[in-house]
């Protein structure tokens, strides 16, 4: 059976990375969670102090786009691979209320979106890649065989964030998590460069109401039959 590209798109939090793991897991393809990208370049416009509540220093971040190099490497004890930035595993540091409140910012600028599509693009050359974003389907992939789109109201989104970083350990509140999931769907949605839409042949799964189980089983059965197709 020959090997297939599965793009996942959709809004923040809509459990995208979850179940495209799991799909890659079973399929024994590689996962790559283009989100933890635009959150690793994130993570180094704030430690290099681009990015704080008060500036956002673009042209700096843009300068420095050649100094960012951003590896995923399989840690076997968790069964993912991990992000690393430079060398650095950053994986704890991205995921955080404070990185989710710059990353949509970052995400704006068409000039971290082109470094970052191509690097995409590269690690799914081979096909036999469940990859997971905004704009895998429109513009990373748009050949990609299928195409999925998730979706889910806010607060159930919100809450499933916020129970996300509540055991992370990360000190937040429900309203703050629901804030910034509508601002990023604002965002994301609205800006100028490859705005968060669904592809025109993608397949939207609304998950408001099913369990983590109950749609990795409804996205295999899709799976299998675009697998029985090319
Ligand atoms: O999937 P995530 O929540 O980790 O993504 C973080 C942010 O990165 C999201 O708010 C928008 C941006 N993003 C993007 O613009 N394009 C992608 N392909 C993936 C993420």
């Amino acid at each position: 059976m020959s090997k297939i590209t599965i793009a996942i798109d959709g809004y923040s939090s809509t459990g995208k990375s979850t179940v495209a793991k799991r799909l890659a897991k079973h399929l024994g393809y590689a996962y790559v969670d283009s989100g933890a990208m635009y959150r690793a370049v994130t993570w180094f416009a704030m430690t290099h102090n681009f990015i704080n509540k008060e500036k956002f220093d673009i042209d700096s971040l843009v300068s420095h786009l050649d100094a960012i190099h951003i590896n995923f490497i399989f840690n076997k004890d968790v069964g993912f691979a991990e992000v690393y930035l430079n060398g650095e595993n950053i994986e704890k540091h991205i995921r955080t209320l404070e990185v989710s409140s710059f990353v949509s910012k970052v995400a704006e600028v068409s000039e971290v979106r082109s470094q970052l599509v191509n690097q995409q693009q590269k690690l799914g050359k081979g096909k036999g890649v469940v990859m997971d974003g905004r704009d895998i389907g429109t513009v990373v992939f748009p050949d990609a065989e299928l195409k999925l789109f998730l979706t889910a109201s806010p607060e159930n989104r919100a809450k499933r964030r916020f129970d996300e970083l509540i055991k992370d350990g990360d000190e937040v509140l429900y309203d703050d998590v629901l804030k910034n999931v509508q601002e990023r769907d604002y965002i994301d949605s609205h800006r100028k460069d490859s705005p968060l839409v669904k592809a025109e042949d993608a397949i939207e799964i609304d998950n408001s109401n099913m369990s983590k189980d109950e749609q990795f089983h409804v996205i295999l059965g899709i799976v299998n039959k675009a697998l029985k197709e090319n």
